[in-house]
């Protein structure tokens, strides 16, 4: 979004020449373009096991062991070698530890215990409450009571027992339902006591064993738009609000061959946004392909409160489902090609482990994307429609698009010499984007006045779309239905009034263009000042839209044309790299990309392609085989990988949907004919 919108006085006061933009081009040349430091993770070297490899991420990689494969030396080896977590595959259910009422057996789980003590692993503790292997004595009880304090006994018995060295208890086991319903299942425990029985033993648990990770474990909930998954989403969001202690939610996955589901990260990173560690607890894929091996590890390398993953097992001999050969190791105990794709997604990518081992930090931080971009361009995609309600559009400006069940919807600024308002259209694909019918959202509760440079996106913690724009203020509208342009509710402010800090360095600038990016535990507000500094504001996940605090400056450039506007921030997607993008106006005035990458939406932005010589995007580095339609490539917003509020982008062909201008066009700012182009890749390394 330009200034000058809302201020007429300012609109023949373009900086596009002369002796200003002269100086401009001295103070870009020398990069003076600085960031707050952050702290960043000491360098590593890449690990040649999978457990050694984990926990550089500060994670644990695990395995089912069953009690009776100890003393199978070859069994022995791999799991001392590669495994720092364990889990007993049947040893701790309760047909084994309370097979006759009162009377308790931990001798084959103690074996597996005391080897894993002495092998330095940790243990997770599976399972206190399941329908399954359950002994005929418990499943026969009828008599609420009876049950309540039969299941309480066993969770405090079992927990007492090995108490302090247990890592996460799974407390309960396969309470939901498969199919469209998302609830519980049947089961003695539901039958008999009924929804509350999930509560209970959880409370049961936390006074057992304050120490141990309390989780709810289940399969089939990886899938985000599966009933089952939602509903587990819905208990575990409800514990959180009643204080009911959770502290983590174990995601099965017993995968076919296709591996995880697609959106399996943003289940993971749904699940930690209301406050849960989440982790993988019985992986196994039919044929253990490679990729799918890849994707899993990935989803949850993604996610920082992802803290760790077990394989069900580890040679495919010794697994549940051995005729499917799901593990990481032959039968011979032999590395397949899963472990070698395993290791190298707990580690990276094979690129960003060449450069880490090199030592070259920045090199490392920058290897997902490349150093330099080139692109060809569209014509000019989509231009004004003017209704009758709307006459005098001149320009369509400031896009923001996703890609949500099968259309792109894009939202823009409409501008007109009467002010700003925004639009939204979707469509199927590119070539129907100037056929698509423009809806303008003044007819909903978004309201008429000053409204621009929208931005959307789903979070996902709500399930709701949010549309995060500039009002004077940093202002949303949220809606169930992105496709219901009616839908919209009214603007909101994210802050009661503009932060100290902006007042204090926007001199006399204009506050535009508001941006939204979250991790797994916070939400990032950006904005900018066309005076040279980029804002950035924190709340948490749980706290949004509510909380930005700590407002600081997170890049400036003592040349306000250099870092002017428009600023963009993505999560690269299969990397630790976030990708920041900011509009600049050129020596030619004009306007371009620089970018910058980090480690965190909140960290140090390390300059990647910032230069004129060297754009992100500029007139320079764009052909346009249907016509050189502009030399202004100005504010817009890549195709995403997602839709959700992590912001995410595929690391290749990179595609970016922006704002271009007639180059010979003239008058007022406002009345500018901008249209909009697509920007696509031409040098994607992969
Ligand atoms: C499986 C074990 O691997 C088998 O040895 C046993 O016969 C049946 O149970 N979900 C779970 C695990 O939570 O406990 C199951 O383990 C696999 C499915």
């Amino acid at each position: 979004m330009s200034w000058l919108h809302q201020f007429p006085t300012r609109r023949n006061a373009r900086p596009l020449g002369g002796t200003v933009l002269l100086v401009a081009t001295a103070l870009l040349a020398t990069g003076t373009a600085t960031a707050v430091p952050a702290a960043e993770p000491a360098a590593d070297v890449r690990a040649t096991t999978l457990g050694a490899q984990a926990a550089q991420s500060g994670r644990y990689f695990g395995t089912a062991v069953a009690a009776g494969k100890l003393g199978d030396t070859a069994y022995a080896n791999i799991l001392n070698r590669e495994f720092n977590m364990v889990t007993p595959e049947n040893e701790l259910k309760w047909d084994t530890t309370e097979r006759s009422r009162g009377s308790f057996d931990f001798a084959p789980a103690d074996r597996i215990a005391s080897h894993a003590a002495s092998h330095g692993q940790r243990l997770r503790g599976h399972t206190l409450v399941w329908h399954s292997q359950l002994p005929g004595w418990v499943s026969s009880i009828t008599d609420a009571n009876t049950l309540r304090s039969v299941m309480n006994n066993h969770i405090t018995t079992v927990m007492n027992h090995y108490k302090g060295k247990i890592h996460s208890w799974d407390v309960v086991n396969e309470a939901f339902a498969d199919g469209g319903s998302g609830t519980h299942r049947a089961s003695v425990f539901q039958n008999v006591l009924g929804d509350g029985f999930i509560e209970q033993a959880f409370r049961t648990a936390r006074t057992a064993d304050p120490a141990a990770k309390l989780c709810y474990n289940d399969y089939n909930i990886e899938n985000w738009s599966a009933a089952k998954t939602q509903g587990v989403y819905r208990m575990v969001r409800d514990f959180k609000a009643r204080g009911v202690p959770i502290d983590c939610v174990g995601f099965q996955a017993h995968f076919g061959t296709g591996g995880p589901p697609s959106n399996f990260q943003t289940t993971l990173s749904s699940f930690a946004a209301l406050g849960v560690d989440v982790q993988i607890t019985e992986l196994d894929i039919a044929q253990a392909p490679s990729a799918a091996y890849t994707n899993t590890v990935r989803a949850c390398m993604n996610v920082s409160r992802c803290t760790g993953i077990t394989v069900w097992g580890i040679r495919d001999s010794d697994s549940w489902r051995s005729g499917e050969n799901p593990l990481l190791f032959d039968g011979n105990g032999n590395k397949k090609a899963a472990f070698q794709a395993t290791l190298t997604a707990l580690g990276g990518s094979s690129a960003t482990v060449a450069a880490r081992t090199a030592g070259t930090r920045s090199a490392a931080s920058a290897a997902a994307l490349p150093g330099s971009f080139s692109w060809s361009s569209s014509g000019s995609l989509i231009a004004p429609k003017p209704d009758s309600a709307h006459p005098g559009i001149a320009g369509i400006k400031d896009p923001s698009v996703v890609h949500y069940n099968g259309r792109y919807h894009v939202f823009a600024s409409t501008a007109s010499a009467s002010g700003y308002n925004l639009v939204y259209l979707n469509f199927t694909d590119w070539s129907q984007a100037g056929s698509a019918t423009h809806h303008y959202l003044d007819r909903s509760a978004i309201g008429t006045g000053y409204r621009a440079a929208p931005q959307v996106f789903y979070y996902a913690p709500q399930r709701l779309w949010y549309l995060v724009y500039q009002t004077g203020n940093a202002s949303f509208s949220t809606n169930p239905d992105i496709s219901d342009p009616n839908g919209w509710s009214a603007p909101r402010h994210f802050y009661s009034a503009m932060p100290d800090i902006i007042r204090q360095n926007i001199g006399n600038g204009y506050w535009v263009d508001m941006w939204v990016i979250c991790d797994s535990s916070n939400c990032y507000l950006f904005s900018s000042d066309d005076n040279g500094h980029l804002y950035r504001s924190q709340t948490t996940v749980g706290q949004f839209p509510g909380g930005f605090t700590n407002t600081v400056i997170a890049a400036q450039d003592s040349n306000r044309y250099a870092l002017f506007e428009a600023a963009n921030v993505y999560k690269v997607q299969d990397s630790n790299q976030y990708l920041l993008l900011v509009e600049a106006i050129g020596s030619d005035g004009k306007r371009w990309f620089r970018s910058w990458t980090a480690n965190s939406p909140g960290g140090s932005w390390t300059a990647l392609a910032a230069s004129e010589s060297n754009p992100f995007a500029r007139a320079n580095n764009v052909t346009f085989p249907a016509g050189a339609w502009t030399r202004d490539i100005s504010h817009g917003e890549m195709i995403r990988a997602g839709y959700d509020q992590t912001l995410t982008i595929p690391g290749c062909r990179l595609q970016y949907l922006y704002q271009g201008l007639d180059p010979g066009a003239t008058g007022d700012y406002n009345t500018l004919p901008w249209r909009l182009g697509l920007l696509t890749q031409t040098n994607s390394p992969c």
